[in-house]
């Protein structure tokens, strides 16, 4: 399959099966970050309540920053992982000593923050400023290592460069944000770990996974 063919088709699905979330309505990378933080270790319909008290509770960074930690784990209370909750306050106080309250505009910058790794930095880099990197993310490694047969193990160090090469190989420069919403929201909803949608998918045709019976192999994760 074509790259652009792929990127056209996945962007096309997006467009008819996503959700509407609400941190897919905003370009602040301050919302966007939030999400992300939130969403880490926790399912959207958990997440969703918990994203929304934190926008009206703490609107901008400058907010968080001033705000008491007792206060941000109360308001957090529930989703569990405190330590998130106390690395989120204080990357928020970095981002107002460091960078002037001002958020990081590039994949780069971003990657200079407390707790940001790559999948973060690029979601943020993505989504709030249409930098062309992928966010890749356990949903991402499952499509591409169905779609591809890729058969390295998804917790060894060398499948985290594979993944990221081959998705920077897919995304389109001028459509970034909406390609990395879709790889993680294709993974979420069509190409599921368990019992995939594969008679629905648009990829049918040239999903390696599906060609050859072998959704329930890929992607790979050895045991530890
Ligand atoms: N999980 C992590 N990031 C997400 C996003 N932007 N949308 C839906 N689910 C997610």
């Amino acid at each position: 399959m074509k790259v652009t063919d792929f990127s056209s088709k996945l962007i096309h699905w997006y467009h008819h099966h996503h959700r509407d979330l609400p941190w897919r309505h905003t370009s602040d990378p301050y919302q966007i970050w939030l999400s992300e933080v939130i969403l880490q270790q926790t399912r959207v319909a958990q997440g969703l309540p918990y994203y929304l008290r934190f926008v009206e509770k703490y609107p901008t960074v400058q907010a968080m920053a001033e705000a008491d930690e007792q206060d941000i784990l109360r308001t957090w209370q529930g989703l569990g992982y405190y330590s998130r909750a106390r690395n989120m306050h204080q990357t928020a106080r970095q981002i107002v000593q460091e960078f002037n309250g001002v958020f990081p505009n590039s994949y780069e910058q971003l990657l200079r923050l407390k707790g940001v790794g790559n999948y973060t930095a690029a979601a943020i880099a993505s989504f709030a400023f249409g930098e062309a990197v992928p966010a890749v993310d356990g949903n991402v490694y499952r499509v591409l290592a169905r779609l591809f047969g890729i058969k390295t193990d998804i917790a060894s160090h060398a499948a985290k460069k594979e993944f990221f090469e081959l998705a920077k190989t897919l995304i389109p420069a001028d459509n970034a944000a909406f390609f990395n919403q879709a790889m993680i929201e294709f993974g979420a909803i069509q190409c599921q770990p368990v019992a995939p949608d594969c008679l629905l998918c648009p990829f049918q045709d040239s999903c390696y996974a599906f060609q050859n019976g072998q959704q329930s192999v890929l992607p790979v994760k050895a045991k530890k």
